[in-house]
């Protein structure tokens, strides 16, 4: 892994990129502060990049993973040209079990993983041109539902969005951030709040850095705050990511996103959940058979300067929550609008 400092500039970043055989990825961990790209020439790198949060968001992840894949069938290709199939399985392993509630993740490996017996010869080329459409592919629907979405909001609109669904998250342009960026651009937008996201802050330090990258201006307000801003204020819209939408319609996004919609739902604020239908697992029925992430208890202990002593504390760490398709208003996909989902509507559209 080598690394590389690059200059900021406006629209200029990215959080994964291909490049002459390396896979390069934005450390997420380091922003605002610094932009740093580091390259990848193996897929337990990549496994190890997802889990300690270099890349994360659910499609970026599903994104990595799936030129994580390349990675690993070039090295198992070069050891075995007969047997890489088999071999490429124990990394398949470790990369599939990275972080467990986006199912980005498993939809991306198990897309690779078809074109397998396909291939004839040297897998490289013929992987990394799935990874590639792949990636391709989240863009376009992120525009897709950017303009969806956006297809929703009235003029003069106050939104409010929770941790980062944005083009750090994502291939490119976000899903919640892509709407909040396609309703900016047509003048529907008065203003735009982000909560920040403790722990990883991922409000406060990606958010607000990528709309600031925008000129969309931006308001950043702590977590807890966000309920009486609901209060204080007319909000028209909490819009909001997934990581996994059950067959229900239930959803898994950031911790903290249940209580906004909660509290959206008491004050009157509708509900809009962007995802690509990659996000979608008909295969689980509802949100409580979703995996909830534990992180380390240290994120909490020790991500602000006075650290707190947790020798005698239990710490608890989810990085989820799941919020019941009965609160959500609607579930926007690149396959279209759904509007109060639940599992009828669901399967007729991912059925
Ligand atoms: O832990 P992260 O940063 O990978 O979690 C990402 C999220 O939960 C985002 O809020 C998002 O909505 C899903 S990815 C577009």
């Amino acid at each position: 892994m080598k690394n590389k400092k690059s200059q900021l500039q406006a629209e200029s970043f990215y959080a994964v990129k291909w490049n002459a055989g390396v896979l390069t990825l934005l450390d997420q961990r380091k922003l605002p502060n610094e932009v740093i790209y580091h390259d990848y020439g193996s897929a337990l790198g990549v496994a190890d990049a997802i889990s300690k949060m270099v890349v994360r968001g659910a499609p970026a992840i599903g994104i990595a993973a799936a030129y994580a894949v390349v990675l690993a069938a070039r090295s198992a290709y070069q050891d075995s040209s007969s047997n890489w199939r088999n071999n490429i399985e124990e990394v398949l392993d470790v990369l599939s079990t990275a972080r467990p509630t986006a199912v980005n993740l498993n939809w991306a490996i198990s897309k690779m993983r078809e074109k397998f017996e396909t291939i004839k010869g040297n897998p490289e080329t013929d992987l990394l041109n799935l990874a590639i459409k792949i990636h391709h592919d989240d863009i376009v629907a992120n525009y897709e539902m950017g303009r969806l979405g956006a297809e929703l909001i009235e003029p003069d609109s106050k939104v409010i969005t929770h941790c980062n669904a944005g083009a750090l998250a994502t291939g490119g342009y976000g899903t919640a951030l892509g709407v909040i960026r396609t309703a900016y651009k047509q003048g529907l937008l008065k203003k735009v709040y982000a909560s920040e996201t403790r722990p990883w802050y991922q409000g406060a330090r990606l958010t607000s850095w990528e709309l600031k990258q925008d000129n969309i201006p931006v308001s950043l307000l702590i977590d807890s705050a966000v309920s009486n801003l609901m209060k204080m204020e007319k909000i028209s819209w909490l819009i909001v990511g997934a990581d996994r939408i059950a067959a229900n319609g239930d959803i898994a996004n950031k911790i903290g996103t249940y209580s906004h919609i909660v509290s959206a739902k008491y004050h009157n604020v509708k509900v809009m959940v962007v995802a690509p239908s990659s996000t979608i697992d008909m295969k689980i029925d509802s949100g409580g058979k979703i995996t909830i992430e534990d992180r380390p208890t240290e994120e909490v202990t020790h991500f602000y300067s006075a650290k707190t002593s947790s020798n005698s504390i239990k710490i608890l760490n989810p990085a989820f929550d799941i919020t019941p398709v009965s609160l959500i208003d609607y579930v926007v996909t690149e396959k279209g609008i759904i509007h109060n989902p639940d599992a009828k509507k669901m399967l007729t559209i991912f059925g």
